[in-house]
């Protein structure tokens, strides 16, 4: 894995930006497009489809509102609506910060600090993400970086004989509502409760654009494998878990101000390294409610 410091030569095919690689598992910088001014539908096409190619598109050095963030997202799908009426609410129903920053003693956003283990977004509702895209607007002089991992490239290096344990097979991924961010890293210690939110999905999932398959269980969220005895459901996680994390398959994004960067989860696991609470880190959220994966 190397950070964002590691350029490669520009793809040639694209004729409305240039697109380079970040790392051969996952993701591609686009250079040359104002995300502030209107995105044609020509241009649009060939933004979704480098997004498909490559799961992960950074856009740097962009100046956009609120309201130019949602219409850019809203490209990419149906937006989701927050599971809470955090301060983004006032402005668009989709849109909330990830923030430590607080307003009169409470945090205006969510996730506010430390750590967290990889995960797919929303992966615990029957619909979760497809896009969710950030934003840098504050950001702290040290640590905060967001890991990516490809989740095509961690299934298609799978050993044959763990590919053929997990085919067919459903994961359970659950979430607890109210836990902050500082107790997120523990949730998968934590035993369930009513107020859980789950959901089972298919432990290997096919994009519905192109039909390539990817690993979709997750460190953070993903509790258990349906149909078999939890010793071996443990253990079989645990397989998956280190062989979707190893660095072949990540790229760790450095944050500038500025960044706006466009995910897929459903093809990708995204992570964060911890930061100092004592400073302020805000990111712009807007994502795409996704289709049920199969
Ligand atoms: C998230 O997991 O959606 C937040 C990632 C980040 O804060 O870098």
């Amino acid at each position: 894995m190397h950070t964002n410091a590691t350029r490669s030569t520009p793809e040639a095919t694209w004729p409305h930006f240039e697109l380079r690689h970040l790392e051969p598992a996952l993701g591609a910088e686009v250079l040359g497009l104002d995300l502030s001014q209107p995105v044609s539908d020509a241009v649009f096409t060939d933004i979704e489809r480098a997004w498909h190619a490559h799961g992960l598109l950074l856009f740097r050095e962009q100046s956009i509102d609120d309201l130019q963030q949602v219409a850019f997202a809203a490209r990419f799908g149906e937006l989701a609506h927050t599971l809470k009426p955090y301060e983004g609410a006032k402005v668009h129903p989709a849109l909330m910060f990830v923030t430590n920053e607080k307003k009169d003693g409470h945090y205006v956003g969510a996730l506010p600090d430390g750590e967290m283990y990889f995960h797919s977004d929303m992966c615990y509702r029957e619909y979760p993400l497809s896009a969710s895209m950030l934003y840098a607007m504050a950001l702290p002089p040290a640590g905060g970086n967001t890991v990516f991992a490809g989740m095509y490239a961690a299934y298609e290096a799978l050993p044959s004989e763990l590919a053929q344990q997990i085919e067919g097979r459903l994961a359970m991924n659950s979430y607890e509502p109210g836990y902050g961010a500082s107790n997120v890293r523990m949730r998968i210690e934590t035993p369930a409760t009513e107020h859980t939110l789950s959901f089972a999905h298919p432990v290997v999932r096919t994009h519905p654009a192109g039909g390539r398959k990817a690993l979709y269980v997750n460190r953070l969220m993903t509790e258990y494998i349906v149909g078999i005895a939890r010793s071996e459901s443990d253990a079989l996680l645990k397989t998956l878990f280190e062989h979707q994390e190893q660095p072949r398959f990540q790229y760790e994004h450095r944050w500038q101000l500025g960044d706006l960067l466009v995910w897929d989860n459903r093809c990708t696991l995204h992570a964060r390294r911890d930061f100092p609470p004592t400073h302020l880190r805000k990111m712009r959220r807007v994502a795409v409610r996704g289709e049920r994966p199969v």
